[in-house]
């Protein structure tokens, strides 16, 4: 199985399955000399963790990660930093009545039609319990980019039909998104969403929505001009993560429907600056020095507690009940994952950027 890697400078690497002894996190090509510890990990670790409330699977992880190598001193030493993750709680009981049926939604069809078997006890190594290690490396990413003035936060968007009116995202703080168990920062929005999720889990349904992810501070120029474009990077990152099905940055898809002389963001002077945002912070695949503003649309969770059609291994058709816990709507949990994944691109182009020209190196 290739692709375990991501990044190019600042490149981590991932292992590990969900009913496994746990999973692994490498991360390679992080500078020496940041102070680092596992209290620098365990904030987004835990926003991440299921259990957090009624809104999210009741399954308990205990996300506690240990740190293996690469810090010495309570600095990282320049040597790969190891991140150690074991697996708790499984209930591999949950599963054994499907281990012969197709899940609708799931990877079990097509990771077995490719590697010819599958981990029937969970998602093995689709399942979303990947996304532990790569929050952890996506804390470490965040902390780099602090140095830099570069800020990453996510929030739930819209959830069904329900949509959060932000008229500004880079007003939105850290606080008001972790105000509700939702992570919406409008918090007469956020009640009604929540009523929505529950109202869902309680029919045995689950739901969408959509999730805003912004990075303030980032100066103009991260980023290649052509294959790794900013914006091409992290489509790619965002994309990586389970469930996501759409992504768009700036006016996005409403540009289909605009007129150049509305859409165009017009240059204004000292410093140089942008009079709007809807190229939302990256032109030409390099970031302009507005904030970037991207948008990422979630399927409903596949996991519902009701019988679905589906076929056996050997094609006969038959009935699936999925057991096991599973959250009604994944938004919640999405955000610290989607704030990792930006995160880990925008490190990555930063120390990128640094050999862009001559001068800075001497
Ligand atoms: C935070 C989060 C938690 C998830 N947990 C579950 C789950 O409990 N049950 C489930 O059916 N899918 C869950 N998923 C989604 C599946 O992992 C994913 O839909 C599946 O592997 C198929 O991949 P795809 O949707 O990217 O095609 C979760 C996704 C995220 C982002």
């Amino acid at each position: 199985m290739a692709g375990n890697t991501f990044g190019k400078l600042f490149r981590v690497t991932t292992a590990g399955v969900s009913h496994g002894p746990g999973y692994l996190c490498i991360v390679d090509g992080c500078p020496a000399g940041l102070e680092l510890s596992v209290e620098d990990l365990i904030p987004d670790l835990q926003r991440r963790k299921p259990g957090q409330s009624k809104l999210t699977t009741q399954r308990k992880e205990d996300d506690a990660p240990e740190i293996w190598s690469g810090v010495f001193e309570g600095k990282t030493d320049g040597t790969p930093v190891g991140i150690l993750f074991r697996n708790a709680d499984q209930r591999s009981g949950d599963y054994s009545d499907i281990a012969d049926k197709y899940r609708p939604g799931h990877a079990d069809y097509t990771f077995d039609a490719k590697y010819g078997h599958r981990d029937f006890r969970g998602g093995g190594r689709t399942s979303a319990r990947e996304t532990v290690s790569r929050v952890a490396a996506g804390a470490i990413a965040k902390k780099l980019l602090a140095r830099a003035g570069i800020r990453v936060l996510g929030y739930v968007k819209q959830v069904g039909e329900i949509i959060a009116d932000i008229p500004d995202p880079t007003a939105v703080t850290l606080d008001q998104v972790e105000a509700n168990p939702v992570r919406c920062p409008v918090p007469e929005t956020a009640d009604r969403m929540a009523k929505l999720i529950d109202d869902t889990r309680l029919d045995r349904d689950s739901i969408g929505g959509i999730a805003e992810l912004v990075a303030v501070g980032v100066p103009p120029g991260l980023g290649e001009p052509v294959f790794d474009k900013l914006k091409a990077d992290l489509g790619k990152a965002l994309l990586s993560l389970p469930a996501v099905v759409g992504f768009e940055y700036g006016a996005g898809f409403a540009v289909a429907t605009a007129r150049g002389s509305q859409n165009n963001d017009v240059y204004l002077p000292s410093p140089i600056h942008t009079a709007t945002n809807r190229h939302g912070g990256m032109l030409g695949g390099l970031s302009s020095g507005e904030p970037i503003v991207c948008r990422v649309a979630i399927k409903p969770t596949s996991s519902i507690p009701r019988p679905q059609v589906t076929v056996t291994r050997s094609g006969e058709p038959t009935e699936i009940l999925v057991r096991g816990r599973h959250d009604p709507c994944l938004l919640p949990r999405f955000i610290p994952m989607g704030e990792a994944m930006m995160a880990l691109v925008l490190v990555d182009h930063w120390l990128r950027n640094k050999s862009a020209r001559l001068d800075p190196l001497g």
